[in-house]
């Protein structure tokens, strides 16, 4: 079990979205959840993200997944994994302590594997980070934030810059965890052979924010209404626009947001989608909602899938948001928000009497069939 040895909460006063820091051993006893091998595997799967960078002096090369491994030099090079705790359940498992942090900033865990030199190269990015060190040591540095970084194109998709001044400037160990707030550049390489988990927190933009909620709009076909003024007065500046009948355009745009309903459901919906593709199958044959309660009434235990996104609003848990679609749940299940979204399983322990109830069991009958539970880890 991974487990923190410092107080989560006196980091995040001191340092979240503040400063970078490392925390020396913040994970003791740090062992890999998964092996090299294991991740070589993954990254030669089709649906899996995965990336190969090396470097031979100031020449770069990067591949996009999936990866083959031939021909491979012997060193100054890495792998990187996105999202494998969507894949590997050992991955999923080093997510665990960060359930700290809110599910709804959390994007993924990549893990990379890097021979003695290998390493992204300076750069800086739009994620909150916490780099895990695992087996081996690899060196970081990161620089101050500023607007005027130089960005260079050693390679077209390599974002780097030409470099910065470091703040930090230290060899990291299993288990120690460099926290990076996003826009502070950074650089690592690899002093040996190498594993590094980076669980990349995710703040949404005001322009993502506000497309997103564009499309709601369409979807849902709401605001289907046109400007309407019976009391056009006659005018003398043709080209004039009156600040009037301007605020009456800006009000029915914001008329459209003044709607507390449509605005919970939009962003439960935005942001329990995930961002990464998941390893969903279906079930199959598929459960029917009694074999489901004697499945559960036996002791199974259901598991969620990793990387499934499940929320409820606060005060409101009647709805459930699961991978970008609302579900209602009936009256009197309310509870089940609560395994459903605040835990990684459930099992009868958990449900009590609403494991027989007759207009839940549909609900959870349809989840589990469409992969986003499962018997058995
Ligand atoms: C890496 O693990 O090589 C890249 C991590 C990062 O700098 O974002
Ligand atoms: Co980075």
């Amino acid at each position: 079990m991974y487990q923190f040895n410092f107080s989560f909460s006196e980091f995040l006063t001191t340092y979240w979205q503040k400063q970078p820091t490392v925390i020396k051993g913040g994970l003791t006893n740090f062992v890999d959840p998964i092996s090299p091998d294991e991740l070589a595997g993954l990254a030669m799967e089709a649906e899996v993200d995965s990336r190969y960078v090396a470097r031979q002096g100031e020449e770069w090369q990067v591949e996009q997944g999936p990866l083959t491994f031939e021909n491979l030099p012997e060193d100054h090079w890495s792998f990187m994994v996105q999202a494998a705790n969507h894949w590997h359940s050992g991955a999923a498992r080093l997510v665990k302590p960060f359930r700290q942090m809110p599910g709804w900033l959390f994007d993924d865990l990549m893990i990379s594997y890097s021979t003695p030199g290998g390493g992204v190269g300076p750069h800086f990015d739009q994620y909150d980070v916490f780099i895990i060190q695992g087996s081996g040591k690899r060196r970081w540095r990161v620089g101050p934030k500023k607007d005027d970084y130089e960005e260079c194109f050693r390679h077209p998709s390599l974002r780097q810059i030409t470099g910065f001044d470091p703040i930090i400037d230290e060899i990291l160990d299993a288990g120690d965890i460099l926290y990076i707030p996003a826009g502070f550049p950074h650089d690592g390489y690899a002093l040996e052979n190498a594993m590094s988990y980076s669980m990349g927190f995710r703040s949404p933009k005001k322009q993502e924010l506000i497309s997103s909620f564009a499309d709601f709009v369409i979807e849902n076909d709401m605001g289907d209404e046109h400007y309407h003024n019976p009391n056009l007065p006659a005018r003398e500046n043709y080209g004039e626009l009156p600040a009037a009948e301007a605020e009456g355009l800006i009000a029915m745009m914001r008329s459209l947001m003044d709607n507390p309903e449509a605005m919970q459901q939009w962003l439960g919906e935005y942001l329990s989608m995930s961002r990464h593709e998941m390893d969903i199958i279906s079930a199959d044959p598929l459960w029917t909602p009694s074999e489901l309660a004697d499945l559960l009434l036996q002791g199974e235990t259901l598991f969620k899938i990793g990387g499934l996104r499940a929320f409820y609003h606060e005060g409101k848990p009647g709805t459930v948001y699961v991978d970008g679609e609302c579900y209602q749940l009936p009256q009197g299940c309310e509870a089940a928000a609560n395994w459903l979204c605040n835990q990684e399983s459930f099992s009868v322990e958990d449900m009590g009497p609403l494991v027989e109830h007759q207009a839940l069991l549909p609900l959870l009958t349809k989840f589990v069939n469409m992969g986003y539970w499962h018997p058995a880890e």
